[in-house]
Parts: C-alpha cells; sequence; structure tokens
C-alpha cells in the first residue's frame, strides 16, 4: 500500500471520527488515555458550560466551571480503576438564572486490552425530570382524586339524612318547648328544664353537619378528575377549598384571613391545579410559621389571601396575594424555591415539589406570573397574577 492510499484511508477514518462526534446532540469528549482532551464537539461548551477556547489537552478540572470539574475528574478516576463506565446521575449545575441538571457518563476506551482514552458524554435531562416529576404527579393526584371521590360520596349519604333527622327533631323540640312554656305545674317545669339545653345541642349538631357537608363539597370539587380542556371556574371556591382541605395543617398553627374581591370573578382554566397551589402554599406557610414559632404557637402564625383586580393593569388580570408571618428566606435560598427538588427541609418532610407544582400551573398551564418578597426573620408574600380570559361575570 503506497503512502497516497495510506493517506486515504486516514482522511477517511478521520472524517468519519469527526462526523460521529460532531452528528449528535449529546455532549462528548474524548479524552487521551492520561485524562487530557483530544477532542470535544460543539454541544459540549454549552451543555457542560466550557469556556469557548482551545481547549484540546487540557484537563477536565480546569475546564469544567466549579465543583463539576472535581466531580468529573472523580469519575474518570473511577473509570480508569474499575476499567468500566462511570456516571454522574444528576449533577446540579447553577446557571445564570437557575440550576439546571446533567447527567455525566465516564467509558473506558480499551482495545485488545489497552487503555486508548475515555469518552465523556453529557446531557442536559432538567426538562426529563421535570416531565417525570410531573407524571408521577399526575398519577399521585389521580389516585388521590379517586380515593376522595369515593370516601366523598360515601360520607355524603349518612350526612344528608343526619341533617335531615336533626331538622326534625329541631321543629320537634321547638314545638314542645312552646307547649311546655303554657304550663305551670312542677311536673311540666321539671320537663322544661330537662329539655332547655337540648335545641343548643341540636343547633350545635346541625353546625357541626353543615361543617362536615362543607368539607365534603371541597372533596368533591377537588377529585373532580383534572380537566384536559380549560374550564371556567371561580377562583375564590377553588380558594375556600384548599382552605378547608388543609385546614389540618393550618389549624394549631395559625390563623387564615381571606379577603375575597367584591365582583364575582371567573377564570378559565384548571381548578384543582389552583386547588393544589393553595394547599401547597398554605402548607408551605405552616412550616415556616412552625419554624419561627418552634413550639410557641400562642396564636401568633397568620396567613393572608388576598384577591383582587389588579388595577394597573386595567382590570384584565386578578391578583392573588398570599402572606405568612414565618422565618421568611434569604436571598439565595429564593432564587431557587421554584426549582423542582430544592428543599431546605429535612428528608421525609420536604420533597421540593410544592413549588414546582405551583410554577408549572400558574406560569405554564394558566399563562400568569408568580413573584416572592421575603424578608428573612419576617415573613414571605407570594404574589400571583393570573389573566382573566373570560373576563368578569
Ligand atoms: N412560605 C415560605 N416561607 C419560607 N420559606 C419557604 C416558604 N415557601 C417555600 N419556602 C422555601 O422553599 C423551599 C421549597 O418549597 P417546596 O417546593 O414547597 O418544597 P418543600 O416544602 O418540600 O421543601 C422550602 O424548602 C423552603 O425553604
Ligand atoms: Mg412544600
Amino acid at each position: 500500500m503506497s503512502i497516497d492510499d495510506l493517506e486515504k484511508i486516514y482522511k477517511k477514518e478521520l472524517a468519519l471520527f469527526e462526523g460521529l462526534l460532531h452528528s449528535n446532540n449529546l455532549a462528548i469528549i474524548i479524552l487521551h488515555e492520561d485524562a487530557s482532551i483530544r477532542a470535544l464537539n460543539n454541544p459540549s461548551f454549552e451543555i457542560f458550560h466550557l469556556p469557548k477556547d482551545n481547549l484540546e489537552g487540557k484537563r477536565l478540572g480546569d475546564v469544567f466551571p466549579g465543583e463539576l470539574g472535581v466531580a468529573v475528574e472523580n469519575i474518570v478516576a473511577e473509570c480508569k480503576l474499575t476499567q468500566s463506565p462511570a456516571a454522574l446521575e444528576k449533577q446540579p449545575y447553577k446557571d445564570e438564572q437557575k440550576t439546571v441538571f446533567i447527567e455525566i457518563k465516564a467509558f473506558p476506551v480499551i482495545r485488545q486490552n489497552v487503555l486508548l482514552g475515555f469518552l465523556i458524554s453529557g446531557e442536559d435531562i432538567t426538562e426529563r425530570l421535570e416531565l417525570e416529576r410531573q407524571n408521577k404527579e399526575g398519577e399521585k393526584f389521580r389516585l388521590v382524586g379517586e380515593l376522595t371521590a369515593g370516601v366523598a360520596h360515601e360520607i355524603n349519604t349518612p350526612v344528608h339524612y343526619i341533617q335531615n333527622n336533626l331538622k326534625y327533631l329541631k321543629s320537634v323540640i321547638d314545638e314542645l318547648t312552646s307547649f311546655l312554656s303554657n304550663k305551670n305545674t312542677e311536673e311540666f317545669q321539671h320537663m322544661k328544664m330537662l329539655i332547655e339545653d337540648v335545641p343548643d345541642a341540636v343547633n350545635q349538631s346541625i353546625e357541626g353537619i353543615q361543617r362536615i357537608s362543607g368539607i365534603v363539597r371541597s372533596m368533591t370539587n377537588y377529585s373532580h378528575p383534572g380537566t384536559i380542556k380549560p374550564e371556567e371556574f371561580d377562583p375564590v371556591t377553588a380558594i375556600d377549598d384548599a382552605i378547608i382541605l388543609s385546614s389540618n395543617e393550618w389549624k394549631k398553627v395559625a390563623k387564615i384571613d381571606f379577603i375575597k374581591p367584591d365582583t364575582k370573578i371567573m377564570l378559565k382554566g384548571y381548578s384543582n391545579g389552583i386547588t393544589q397551589v393553595f394547599v401547597n402554599l398554605i402548607i408551605n406557610a405552616c412550616h415556616a410559621i412552625k419554624g419561627k414559632y418552634k413550639n410557641d404557637l400562642s396564636n401568633d402564625g397568620k396567613i393572608v389571601i388576598k384577591v383582587d383586580f389588579n388595577n394597573e393593569c386595567l382590570r384584565n388580570e386578578l391578583k392573588i396575594q398570599f402572606s405568612d408571618n414565618g422565618t421568611g428566606m434569604s436571598e439565595e435560598i429564593k432564587d431557587k424555591i421554584f426549582e423542582p427538588f430544592f428543599t431546605t427541609k429535612p428528608i421525609g418532610k420536604g420533597t421540593g415539589q410544592g413549588l414546582a407544582q405551583v410554577y408549572s400551573c400558574i406560569v405554564k398551564s394558566h399563562k400568569g406570573k408568580i413573584a416572592v418578597d421575603s424578608v428573612e426573620g419576617e415573613g414571605s408574600t407570594f404574589i400571583i397574577h393570573l389573566p382573566l380570559l373570560t373576563g368578569e361575570s
């Protein structure tokens, strides 16, 4: 074979190598055996946030940003030691605005038992994680929804007849009391005393049963299978439902003050999602209040929900303010709270999914906006704007 032939073959092989390297949207870096960079493709710069220089011959630890460099050097070392692939499955990287998650794998390149180098691949998996989270959440909601609908249905029937019977009892007692009040013998006086407290007991029972009936109504609203298409709904009812459904969380921790608008407003969207948003905000507020007052919960916790037209915006937006007087948060934490999986709570307590649902529902599903104001040690206010898609009615 002549030198010319060899050169042709070499050029063809090189072209194939280059083609393989650049023909996909995974980040790919090829390393020499000493782990210095041999070649890399364009997506690498973006996905790994590398400086746009000539990086050939450089070490990964010197070109990768911050801690990521150490982590990648480590998996290459592991890969070299074990001569088998190693991976960083969910590596967070903080961008200017948000954290992205990267999956990084290192493969040893071995031919005839000789280690020739390494291949590093990288993929931005932020969207995939978010989709997985949404799917998981959707599945959870569906199951909870089905259960709730069943329970609500079961409770509904006995509640109805207790309610009817109590009303009947009340009418009998009223009649009996008025009958007895006209009689004056000792026996009648005794009877009168006996039944004196009965009307109060019956009234209290009626009140109780009305409360149960309200809870059942909220459960039924919430467990109604979420619509695929947006539907008209009353956001005030959706928030009322959230307040009732989360009462077990806030009752011992805080008082809720819900300031409603004067006019009835209808939104177009997903009422279950909005109810869930407020359940999540209430739970977070309770955690923050508990965090601040620790065991001293002598009624200092306060949550204020205010629904209003946003006058500055010619009334085409609904403005919802949600405030608590809990721990508040630092600027650093505030920057990250809407990221999926971000939590400052211990394992088992926090999942970091509450505000990710809030963000996804308000911003993505309803094309609204959400912002947060917070002073550390004093409390937080979440400000939500939702477009009035159908106007007032
Ligand atoms: N009302 C609040 N006051 C103070 N910090 C909050 C509040 N709401 C959310 N946070 C912070 O945001 C983080 C993320 O909240 P979230 O997404 O609901 O996840 P989780 O509640 O599971 O931690 C919390 O861990 C907490 O640090
Ligand atoms: Mg939460």
